[in-house]
């Protein structure tokens, strides 16, 4: 059995113990949705600040060039290629993800256009799926969307398949795709791959060049810390680069925005991805978040999430196992993201409970309860108050109060 004594032990020997008091959260709360908007970093407020105050109240439209705002997107970029195993000038950091899998989408398909295939999984993130059935409508019959069920893409995967696309952790369960093997095999087909990053960037250890990812792209509010609809970012192999041409044809890609040319000429490298004028204080508030991330290691950050998710299942075993809770996160630390869910029949009401109680986990339809577990601001012990919260609520039968409550817009 493990006792509370051994939460406080190991969060004495925990070398990132050090890291919560760099982002703020409000006194007694238990943060368990950092797999959906990460917590404010005490830094990304300050340089919020200063970019008002500092920068736009100051330099006014010298921003652009005094204040590095122009070239914001491929410096914000460059940092978080490295928390992905990329190079500098792979990543670059603009638009939303749902607008990135369109322009990637388009882009990597048009790199084969013999191969008409866009393979995906059935269960994958909504946005990913919309953009792609909104793809199949306005290419009609030069784009063929495949969503097969998950166990069966390696089967799938064949001679006509041009893209797959896969998020490489399921939003619902946790489960991490192995990245690896699953990109050597379209590419032996002779296919490409793009990878939704949204729910592995920041908090697991990803190796894009060393597994010879094609695309990749996720979202900067989840384990980046970034902000509310923070903006995104984008990855394309340096191979790849200089052959692909993206849908929207915005003057901030192309190759000399203030030439005010009549027609439009792709900008070299990872730039081309970008389109419009990039929001410079979110930019700003991702920067800053970024910086507190890449100062610890990625491979500490990874090890622990893998010691705490390991601790929360444990502990559900041991003190929840009579509730009617079921496990639909893997037990095995290679394949679990950083997120437990487990489904109940009365997950909304039991999730509304726990809020009331300041533990924040959320819902999604129709029974899944999930705990987003980031390591930078969870301690050991904070597990043990959540699961312990999660016993005396199930035990007085607390949820019962929020049964049948209508359920709130974002769950
Ligand atoms: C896997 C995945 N892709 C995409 C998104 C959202 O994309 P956007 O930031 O464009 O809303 C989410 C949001 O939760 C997600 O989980």
């Amino acid at each position: 059995m493990i006792s509370e004594s051994d939460c406080i032990a190991l969060d004495e020997q925990d070398p990132l113990a050090d890291e919560a008091v760099k982002y703020y959260l409000p006194d007694g709360m238990l943060y368990f949705a950092g797999h959906s908007l990460g917590a404010l970093p005490v830094a990304a407020q300050k340089r919020v600040a200063s970019i008002i105050r500092d920068e736009w109240g100051e330099q006014l439209v010298g921003g652009w060039n005094g204040a590095g705002w122009y070239s914001s997107p491929a410096r914000v970029g460059a940092k978080i290629a490295q928390l992905i195993g990329a190079d500098a000038d792979e990543v670059t950091v603009t638009d939303s993800t749902s607008v990135n899998l369109f322009k990637t989408i388009i882009a990597a398909m048009g790199l084969n256009t013999q191969r008409k295939v866009c393979l995906t999984d059935r269960e994958i993130f909504p946005t990913d799926f919309y953009i792609m059935q909104g793809i199949e409508e306005l290419l009609g019959e030069r784009f063929l969307l495949k969503a097969v069920q998950r166990d069966r893409i390696p089967e799938e995967i064949g001679d006509d398949t041009g893209l797959l696309v896969l998020s490489h952790v399921d939003y619902r369960t946790g489960d991490v795709f192995d990245m690896r093997s699953i990109t050597r095999r379209v590419h032996q087909a002779g296919g490409l791959v793009l990878w939704d990053l949204c729910h592995s960037a920041g908090i697991l250890d990803i190796s894009l060049n060393q597994v010879k990812a094609d695309f990749a792209l996720g979202c900067g509010y989840k384990f980046l810390n970034g902000g509310p609809g923070a903006p995104s970012f984008v990855y394309v192999a340096k191979r790849h680069q200089e052959h692909i041409s993206q849908p929207l044809w915005g003057w901030m890609g192309h190759a000399n925005p203030f030439a005010f040319d009549e027609t439009y000429e792709s900008a070299p490298g990872i730039r081309r991805m970008l389109c419009g004028t990039p929001s410079i204080i979110a930019m700003g508030c991702f920067e800053a978040a970024l910086d507190e991330l890449l100062a610890v290691s990625i491979q500490a950050i990874q090890d622990k999430s893998r010691k705490l998710t390991r601790l929360f299942i444990e502990l559900m075993k041991e003190r929840c196992a009579d509730f009617g809770f079921t496990l639909i996160s893997s037990q095995n630390d290679a394949i679990r993201g950083s997120q437990i869910s487990y489904t109940h029949e009365q997950g909304y009401a039991i999730m509304q409970a726990l809020i009331a109680n300041n533990v924040i986990g959320d819902f999604r339809a129709p029974d899944c309860v999930r705990f987003g577990v980031s390591p930078l601001y969870l301690s050991y012990m904070d597990i043990w108050r959540a699961v312990d919260t999660l016993r005396i609520i199930m035990e007085t039968e607390a949820w019962q109060k929020f049964q049948g409550q209508k359920k709130e817009t974002v769950t």
